[in-house]
C-alpha cells in the first residue's frame, strides 16, 4: 500500500508542475485528459486499487481523492489564466480597421415587364384612369360569356385556355376584370386592368404565362373619336412623340366595331425596307381595340340606350419587347440576372 500511496503522491506533484508549465488553454486541456480521463494516469493508478486490501482502501481512495480535486483546481485556474491572456494577446492583434470603405451592396433592377407596366400605368394615370385589379383563376362565365364570347366560340378551345376545373379557367386575358368593375358599380368608369394571363401557347413570341392591360372608359357619350384620342396620347408618351397610329377594323367578340392599332415604327419611322423591328412595313402591331359591345352592359346592369364606352388591351411582353429590342420572349422569364441587369 505505501507503494501505491506514494506513486499517487508522484503523480499528483508532477500533475501540478506540467499544469503549471502549460503555455496555452488547449494544452491544459490535453493535460486534463492525460490525467483525469478514462484512460488518463490517475485512473490507471487507481485501477491498482483492487490488489490493495480492503482494509486499507478507503486510506488510498481519499489520497486519490484529494489529488484530484487538487488536479482539478488547478486545471480550472490555469485554464483561466491563460484564456484571459490569449484574449488580451487577440483583441491586441485583431484591430478592426474602422475606415475601410463599406462593401456594396448588390441592389437589385425592376424587371423589364415590370418597368413597361409602371410606364403604362403612370401614361394612362396622367388620363384619369384608376388601376383595378381581378383574380387570375376566373369562372368561365366572367372570363367568356359574360364579354360576349359564346360557349362554341373557338377562344374557349382546350387548345387556348387552360381549365382548371369545371367552369373555372386560368384567365386568358384581363378582360373579365372590366366586366367585374362594372358588376361593382354605376358608370361612368375609367379603370386599367393589369395582370398576368394564361394561355397555352408557347414559342419565341408567346409564354404560356404573359401579362396584359386592359382599359375601359364608359360614360354618356364616349365616342371611337376618344378612343383614338387616348391611343394617340398613349402611343406618343410611349414610342416617342413622332409616333402615329393608325386603328385596322378587327373583331373582338367584347366590342363593335373592332380595332386592331398598330404604331409607326420607332425606329426607322417606315425608311428602312430591312428594319429589324417593323419588317420594312413602317408599322407595329401593339394592341386591340373598339367600342363596348351592348351586351355587356345588358349583362352589368347598365343601359345600352344611355352609355357607350371603349376597350382596349395590350400584352405588355410585346411592348417591352419593342422597347427593349429583345428577340425572344422567353428571355424575360429565364431569369438570369445577367440578361436582366441590362434594362435598368
Ligand atoms: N382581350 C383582348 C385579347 O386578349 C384584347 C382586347 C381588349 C381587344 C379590349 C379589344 C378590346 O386579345
Amino acid at each position: 500500500m505505501a507503494s501505491l500511496l506514494e506513486s499517487l503522491d508522484q503523480l499528483g506533484q508532477a500533475a501540478l508542475t506540467e499544469i503549471s508549465a502549460a503555455g496555452s488553454s488547449k494544452q491544459v486541456e490535453d493535460l486534463r485528459v492525460s490525467f483525469l480521463g478514462k484512460k488518463g494516469k490517475l485512473s490507471e493508478v487507481l485501477r491498482g486499487l483492487k490488489d490493495v486490501s480492503p482494509s486499507d482502501r478507503p486510506q488510498v481512495g481519499a489520497k486519490a481523492n484529494v489529488w484530484k480535486d487538487q488536479i482539478e483546481s488547478a486545471l480550472k485556474s490555469r485554464k483561466s489564466d491563460l484564456e484571459n491572456r490569449e484574449l488580451t494577446t487577440s483583441i491586441a492583434r485583431d484591430v478592426i480597421d474602422t475606415t475601410l470603405p463599406a462593401r456594396k451592396s448588390n441592389l437589385g433592377t425592376l424587371h423589364p415587364v415590370t418597368q413597361a407596366i409602371r410606364e403604362i400605368v403612370r401614361t394612362l394615370g396622367r388620363l384619369g384612369f384608376d388601376v383595378t385589379t381581378g383574380p387570375e383563376i376566373e369562372t368561365e362565365f366572367l372570363c367568356f360569356d359574360a364579354i360576349n364570347i359564346p360557349a362554341d366560340h373557338p377562344a374557349r378551345d382546350m387548345q387556348d385556355t387552360f381549365f382548371v376545373g369545371p367552369g373555372t379557367v386560368l384567365r386568358t386575358h384581363t378582360s373579365p376584370v372590366q366586366m367585374r368593375k362594372m358588376l361593382s358599380q354605376e358608370w361612368p368608369v375609367r379603370v386599367i386592368c393589369p395582370g398576368t394571363v394564361y394561355r397555352c401557347d408557347n414559342d419565341a413570341t408567346h409564354s404560356p404565362m404573359f401579362h396584359q392591360i386592359e382599359a375601359l372608359w364608359v360614360d354618356k357619350n364616349v365616342k371611337m373619336s376618344d378612343l383614338r384620342g387616348v391611343l394617340d396620347f398613349f402611343a406618343k408618351d410611349i414610342f416617342g412623340p413622332k409616333t402615329k397610329i393608325r386603328l385596322r377594323p378587327s373583331y373582338f367578340p367584347f366590342v363593335e366595331p373592332g380595332a386592331e392599332v398598330d404604331v409607326s415604327c420607332f425606329k426607322c419611322a417606315a425608311n428602312d425596307p430591312h428594319c429589324s423591328i417593323c419588317k420594312g412595313s413602317g408599322w407595329l402591331e401593339i394592341l386591340g381595340a373598339g367600342m363596348v359591345h351592348p351586351h355587356l352592359f345588358k349583362v352589368a346592369g347598365y343601359d345600352p340606350e344611355q352609355v357607350s364606352g371603349f376597350a382596349f388591351g395590350l400584352g405588355i411582353e410585346r411592348i417591352a419587347m419593342l422597347l427593349f429590342q429583345i428577340p425572344d420572349m422567353r428571355l424575360l422569364f429565364q431569369n438570369d440576372v445577367r440578361f436582366l441587369r441590362q434594362f435598368v
